[in-house]
């Protein structure tokens, strides 16, 4: 983070806009809206600077915007230069204003266009009733803090008014009916009940959650999750969530299977709102199953949210598809774990089938898999192609025959998770990808038609 965003009170302080044009009006304006006493001058004077909160160069001559820099600096008062960020001590952000909400976006003075189409991007998705709903929450601030002296039973119940029906009902402009259903969720005495979602984080990129795990990951208590969870998609969870790791990679479990649910029950039994974040999606090898039946017998309400499976995820970005109408009707997802070292798997009818093999932790057992699989009749030349940290920006990719890809893995792997996908549609597809330029397909390449 290169600046660190704060909000100042500027109600009743004096701040100097040097410049009287169109620029140092468009300053002014929400400088103004703030509360603050707004000082335009063309020319600058020390004497100016006395009692000032703030400092803003805008459209004067550039000797004057030095000397405001130069003279705010050496007075310790914060002073931005417009589009000079040499002469900044602080850079502004762009604002989207749903008083008494504050949203501030920046780009760190790298990008203020990007910063800009983000805040577009945000107001489309902020209705502006929520200022409203904001209001409304505080004329019940003193009344919830009375009632409700537990910190984690008042923010459940404000979640479930402000996420929920009380929202709806401001944002359909039946403020009164929110204003009931406040005083109603104070009045219930009904005792925290704790939950569990089992929410897929996708392959690592935090824009390939769903909407419903952002939401939930802002809500929850309690963030169990894995070693597949990037720090990225961590990121999204509210920042005083607690956030407890539990492993696993290959051979080296942080924690027992049993373990996990037992902790899953324990929190949910404390009255928390768990969310048990899983690499990709909770019920692709991901032992899913197994926790939402220990949860469901212990009695705990659970919930699954679905996400974006590594075989997918690193598909869509190699630009492999999955199946393709002349080549493979159907994808199978198998995994190549192996149990005392033997690949136990049924290959006549993967071979059988024309489909395309999504192979999960199947680098290790990859010689296994593959002479299996030519002992069944898949032809040696099969297009294949392994991929690691597929769906994120990191994404590598490694194509060729079946035969050709066992003997290069070792050396190629990084180590990071690894798909193998398989099948004569793995030849097929554009082919692009943000980490191999050029189109290194085997078997029957795309062309795209040149017009
Ligand atoms: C225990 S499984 C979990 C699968 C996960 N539940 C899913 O739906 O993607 C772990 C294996 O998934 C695959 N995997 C998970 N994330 C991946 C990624 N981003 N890129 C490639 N493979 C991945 C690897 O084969 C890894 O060994």
């Amino acid at each position: 983070m290169r600046h660190f965003p704060l909000f100042m009170d500027l109600r009743g302080r004096r701040v100097l806009v040097l410049g009287t044009g169109k620029v140092a009006h468009r300053k002014a304006e929400p400088l103004a809206r703030a509360g603050a006493v707004v000082e335009m001058a063309d020319r600058f004077d020390a004497g100016q600077l006395a009692g000032c909160a703030l400092a803003i160069g805008a459209d004067a001559a550039e000797t004057e915007l030095v000397a405001l820099f130069e003279a705010a600096r050496a007075a310790g008062i914060p002073v931005n230069t417009v589009d000079r960020p040499a002469l900044c001590s602080f850079i502004t952000p762009a604002i989207i204003d749903r008083d008494p909400i504050t949203i501030a976006v920046s780009s760190g003075g790298a990008a203020p266009v990007l910063a800009r189409l983000l805040r577009a991007k945000i107001e489309a998705l902020i209705p502006p009733a929520y200022g409203r709903l904001a209001t409304l929450a505080d004329s019940f601030k003193a009344e919830i803090r009375r009632r409700l002296p537990d910190m984690g039973l008042r923010r459940r119940v404000l979640e479930r008014l402000l996420g929920g029906r009380a929202a709806d009902l401001v944002f359909a402009g039946r403020e009164d009916a929110a204003r009931a259903e406040f005083a109603r969720a104070l009045e219930s005495d009904e005792p925290a009940r704790g939950m569990v979602a089992l929410v897929g984080a996708g392959p690592g990129a935090a824009d390939l959650l769903t909407i419903r795990a952002q939401r939930l990951l802002g809500e929850a208590d309690v963030i169990v999750h894995d070693r597949l969870v990037t720090p990225e998609v961590l990121d999204m969870a509210r920042r005083d969530a607690e956030r407890i790791y539990v492993g696993k990679a290959r051979a080296n479990h942080c924690m027992a299977q049993e373990d996990i649910n037992a902790l899953l029950v324990r929190l949910a039994r404390e009255g928390r709102k768990v969310v048990r974040l899983k690499g990709g999606d909770p019920f692709v090898f991901g032992r899913g199953g197994e926790e939402a039946e220990a949860l469901a017998e212990a009695g705990v309400d659970v919930e699954v949210v679905p996400g974006v499976t590594a075989a997918l995820a690193c598909a869509a970005q190699a630009g492999i598809p999955l199946t393709h109408r002349d080549v493979a009707r159907s994808v199978t997802f198998v995994t190549g774990h192996t149990k005392q070292g033997r690949l136990d798997m049924d290959f006549a009818p993967l071979v059988r089938s024309k489909t395309t093999l999504a192979v999960y932790m199947g680098i290790v057992s990859l010689p296994q898999l593959r002479d299996g699989l030519l002992a069944h009749g898949l032809p040696a030349g099969t297009p294949a192609a392994l991929i690691e940290r597929g769906g994120t920006p990191r994404q590598r990719e490694l194509r060729g025959s079946l035969d050709e890809l066992v003997d290069q893995a070792a050396a190629w792997s990084t180590r990071g998770p690894t798909l193998v996908l398989i099948g004569d549609a793995v030849g097929r597809g554009v082919g692009w990808s943000r980490t191999v330029p050029a189109m290194a397909l085997v078997g029957q390449a795309f062309r795209p038609a040149v017009a």
